[in-house]
C-alpha cells in the first residue's frame, strides 16, 4: 500500500512537470504507470470539473436540449475518462434524457480503461481512437455537446488545427448544442483557450458564448488586450483525504476547483448584462477593489470603507466569478477605474455558475 502510494505520489510529479513545462511524452496514457497515477489524482479533479460543468450546462443550455430524448456528447482528449463521465452522469441525473457518450484519445489504452467498463442506467458508452486535430471521422455525425477538457495545453502548436477542427464540429451541432471548453487555470493555458475561443467567435458569426462572460460577447475578450491578464474559475470545492495528502507531498495546493472554460451554444440566450468579478476580492486598508468584465471592458471597481453602508454592504461579500447590475456609468472611459458610491445599490445577481441569488434573502451583516 506504502510503496503505490509513493509510486503515485512519483509519478504524479513528473506528470505535473511535464504539463507545466509542455514537455509531456506523446504516450504518457500508454504507460501503465502513469495512467494510474493519472486516474488516481487528476481523475478526481477531472470529476469535479464534470460535475461542476455539467450542473451548469442544466442551468444555462436551452430547455430544448433536455426535452430530447437523447442526448449525445462527443469528447475529446477523454484520457481516462473521469470529467467526460461525471458531465454525462450529471445531465442523467437531472432529467429526463438518455446519454450516449463517444469519447475519443489518441490513446487506446486510456480508453480501453473506460470502456466498457461498468454498466450504467441510461448512459451508453463508446470510442474511438484518433489523432487530434486531424483525425476526425466522428464530426461526420451530427452532435448535441462537444466538450474538451484539458487537451489544447498539450497541443500548443496546433491551435489553427483545433480551431478548424472546432469550426466543422458548430456546422455538425444540433440547433440546441453547446460546446464546452476546459483547460487549466495557469495564465498560458487560459489565454491560449480565450484566444481559441475569439477565433471560434469571429469565424461563427452564429454562435453564442454563454458563459463565462456576461452579454454575450462578440468582441475579442478584454483579458487577451493586456499581456498580464488571464481569466480563470476559483470555485469552493472539496477532494478525498487521499488526494489532498498527495496535494501536500506534492506542495500542490488542492483548495478549491480550478480552471479556465468556455461554453458556447448555437441556440441559448446570452447571459443578460451584468458585471462579473474575475479577481479575488481584494482588502487593502481604506478599500476594497476587484477586477470586473462585462465582457466588452474590464475595469477595477473600488468601494472606500467610508462608502460602506446599507446599500454596499454586500460588495466585500463578493466572491470571484459573481455577477452583479452594472451602474450607469460603465462602461468607463481610461483610466478604468470606478469608485463605487455609497448611494448604489450593490445588487448581486448570479453566482459564478448563472445560479441567481435570491433576491429575497440578504446576508446579515
Ligand atoms: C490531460 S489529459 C485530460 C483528460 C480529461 N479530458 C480530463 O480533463 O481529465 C489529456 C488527454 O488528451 C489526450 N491527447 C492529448 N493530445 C491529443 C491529441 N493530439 N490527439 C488525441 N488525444 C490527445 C491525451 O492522451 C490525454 O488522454
Amino acid at each position: 500500500m506504502k510503496n503505490r502510494k509513493s509510486r503515485i505520489i512519483g509519478e504524479v510529479r513528473e506528470l505535473s512537470k511535464g504539463f507545466s513545462r509542455r514537455t509531456i511524452p506523446a504516450d504518457y496514457m500508454d504507460r501503465s504507470e502513469s495512467r494510474e497515477a493519472y486516474g488516481a489524482y487528476y481523475g478526481e479533479v477531472g470529476r469535479a470539473k464534470g460535475e461542476a460543468l455539467g450542473e451548469e450546462v442544466l442551468i444555462r443550455a436551452s430547455p430544448a436540449l433536455f426535452r430530447k430524448e437523447r442526448v449525445r456528447i462527443l469528447d475529446l482528449g477523454s484520457g481516462t475518462g473521469e470529467f467526460a463521465r461525471a458531465l454525462a452522469r450529471t445531465l442523467l441525473a437531472s432529467s429526463e434524457i438518455l446519454v450516449d457518450l463517444h469519447m475519443v484519445d489518441r490513446s487506446e489504452k486510456a480508453l480501453a480503461r473506460i470502456i466498457p467498463g461498468e454498466k450504467e442506467t441510461g448512459l451508453s458508452l463508446s470510442s474511438s481512437k484518433a489523432l487530434l486535430p486531424f483525425e476526425r471521422p466522428f464530426l461526420a455525425e451530427g452532435w448535441d455537446i462537444v466538450s474538451m477538457a484539458n487537451c489544447l495545453a498539450e497541443n500548443e502548436s496546433a491551435q489553427e488545427g483545433f480551431c478548424e477542427l472546432f469550426c466543422q464540429a458548430v456546422d455538425v451541432l444540433s440547433p440546441e448544442g453547446l460546446i464546452l471548453l476546459v483547460e487549466p487555470a495557469d495564465k498560458r493555458s487560459s489565454r491560449s483557450l480565450l484566444a481559441l475561443g475569439d477565433r471560434l467567435l469571429e469565424r461563427n458569426p452564429g454562435l453564442v458564448l454563454l458563459a463565462p462572460c456576461p452579454g454575450g460577447r462578440k468582441t475579442p475578450c478584454p483579458a487577451l488586450s493586456d499581456p498580464d491578464n488571464w481569466c480563470h474559475e476559483d470555485r469552493p470545492a472539496g477532494f478525498s483525504g487521499e488526494l489532498l495528502r498527495t496535494a501536500e507531498a506534492l506542495g500542490h495546493v488542492k483548495d478549491a476547483l480550478k480552471m479556465t472554460y468556455l461554453l458556447f451554444s448555437k441556440g441559448a440566450s446570452p447571459q443578460r448584462p451584468s458585471l462579473r468579478l474575475v479577481s479575488p476580492l481584494h482588502r487593502e486598508k481604506g478599500l476594497f477593489w476587484g477586477d470586473f468584465c462585462d465582457g466588452r471592458d474590464w475595469a477595477k471597481v473600488r468601494l472606500l470603507t467610508r462608502n460602506k453602508g446599507d446599500l454596499t454592504r454586500d460588495f466585500p461579500r463578493l466572491r470571484r466569478g459573481e455577477s452583479i447590475a452594472p451602474p450607469a456609468a460603465w462602461p468607463l472611459g481610461k483610466p478604468a477605474l470606478f469608485d463605487w458610491p455609497k448611494d448604489l445599490a450593490v445588487v448581486r445577481l448570479a453566482h459564478p455558475d448563472g445560479r441567481p441569488f435570491d433576491r429575497g434573502t440578504r446576508e446579515p451583516s
